[in-house]
């Protein structure tokens, strides 16, 4: 079997849990392969509302193992925090899911780093999450990182006395006093004392080699999804560094997040918004700062599910949707969001960029650096709203040339449509 993989086209928040949880009952398997918990996965099922961060979509289909790869970085007391809070809704996700030995561990100390890097940035902040991805991310690559398998050995805590004694003489180069950084309200010493208690109780879970694991179940023919987090524009290579993440969010982060070989990969469902947005800093070429912008934060409800701020909003960007496309050899486009945009009598998508006069089709190195301006075709809104029960060649005809007008410019087929955040709310298109 070959995994299939699904992951964002964007700067995130395209709508990705929703789609896991949409396809999970197509799989054996979900498997998150990057990010932590900087990432806010919102399902909703029969009215209620859930937001994930570090555990997979699919934890709502009881018979489906939900794994945390290799690639991901884990907060063992915003872990614990969000398996109580499954705990409380009647799950019992210890049953179903499965973390990597390989998966590296963020330290209280690595959200220190992350706050007084971020404040040392004044105005040139990447509006990071604060939740010590980066820092974390860098103790990986710099080999001083702390593995989930790690927990089990009787040397762990010397270990990680090592690594907060290397954080606490870089904290000291910030000249920012520590004990003004609060982790979610907390101080050090209570944070590090929730994430010990935390750790006890994650060593109930099951660990596993999950490259091993992963490869063994595909080669018995069960049927992964792996899950990304982010959006190929927050890549930590062809992101708009370096306003990005700390991780490869786009399809090379399959391979070395879960351990499977590019051989194993299927079909790559690319998620993208119908219209753009983006939390945090950074280049945002069809950004709007008007009553348009606004109307889509309003109606699409446009506010970050981990940090609760509002997100910059813009019309589709097609260069950067080929871009993306590109890179991740999208096989199956997969459309959110439209019905947000129901009220609009007009609608604008970037064509291309406008470059010193040169018309750009993919955004390049030089496109992020330098001024260019967003050249726009404008298509007249469905302006009413969308049935979710009917094909696509019986919906309003505007709606249907806004698709064709995307499917044409990226060369590409879009597989299914959201017009809601429910399951029921999603329309299958015929290739
Ligand atoms: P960090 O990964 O928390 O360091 O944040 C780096 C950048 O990525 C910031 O602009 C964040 O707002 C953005 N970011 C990180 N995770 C997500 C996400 O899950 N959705 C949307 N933006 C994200
Ligand atoms: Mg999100």
């Amino acid at each position: 079997m070959k995994a299939d993989v699904i992951l964002g086209l964007q700067w995130g928040d395209e709508g990705k849990g929703k789609i896991v949880d949409l396809l999970a009952p197509g799989y054996d398997i979900i498997a998150r392969f990057q990010g932590g918990p900087n990432a806010g996965h919102t399902i909703e099922i029969n009215g209620s509302k859930h937001v994930l961060h570090l555990i997979p979509s699919g934890i709502f289909h009881p018979n489906i193992t939900n794994l945390i790869g290799n690639g991901v970085i884990i907060d063992p007391y915003i872990f614990l925090q969000e398996l109580t809070l499954l705990r409380g809704k009647g799950l019992q996700p210890e049953n179903q899911l499965l973390i990597s030995n390989r998966a590296h561990l963020i330290l209280p100390t690595h959200r220190l780093l992350d706050a007084c890097s971020e404040k040392c940035k004044k105005d040139k902040k990447i509006g990071s999450t604060l939740k010590g991805i980066g820092p974390a991310y860098t103790d990986k690559t710099a080999r001083n990182g702390l593995r989930a398998g790690d927990i089990f050995n009787p040397g762990f805590k010397d270990k990680y006395n090592t690594l907060k004694e290397l954080h606490l003489r870089q904290l000291k180069s910030f000249e920012i006093p520590l004990q003004d950084i609060l982790m979610d309200g907390h101080d050090l010493v209570t944070y590090e004392n929730n994430w010990f208690s935390a750790l006890e109780e994650m060593k109930k879970l099951a660990f596993v080699d999950s490259e091993i694991f992963l490869n063994d179940s595909l080669a018995s023919g069960k049927r992964v999804l792996a899950e990304g987090a982010q959006g190929t524009l927050l890549d930590i290579d062809f992101g708009s560094y370096p306003f990005v993440t700390s991780s490869s969010t786009s399809i090379g982060g399959v391979c070395t997040g879960l351990g499977i070989p590019p051989s194993r990969i299927g079909d790559v469902y690319g998620v993208f918004k119908a219209y753009c947005t983006r939390v945090g800093n950074g280049p945002f070429p069809t950004e709007l700062h008007d009553e348009t912008g606004q109307l889509l934060r309003d109606k699409g409800n446009e506010y970050g599910s981990t940090t609760g701020r509002p997100r910059r909003c813009g019309w589709l960007d097609l260069p950067a949707l080929r871009y993306s496309i590109l890179i991740n050899g999208v096989t199956r486009l997969v459309m959110m969001k439209a019905d947000v945009m129901n009220a609009l009598t007009e609608i604008k998508l970037c064509t291309s960029y406008n470059v010193d006069n040169k018309h750009i089709s993919l955004p390049s190195f030089v496109s992020q650096n330098d001024h260019f301006e967003p050249v726009y075709a404008t298509l007249q809104g469905w302006a009413q709203p969308l049935p979710c029960d009917c094909p696509v060649e019986n919906q309003p005809k505007n709606f249907v040339d806004y698709i064709e007008f995307i499917e044409t410019s990226t060369k590409s087929k879009i597989s299914v449509i959201s017009l809601g955040p429910e399951r029921n709310q999603s329309i299958y298109k015929a290739d």
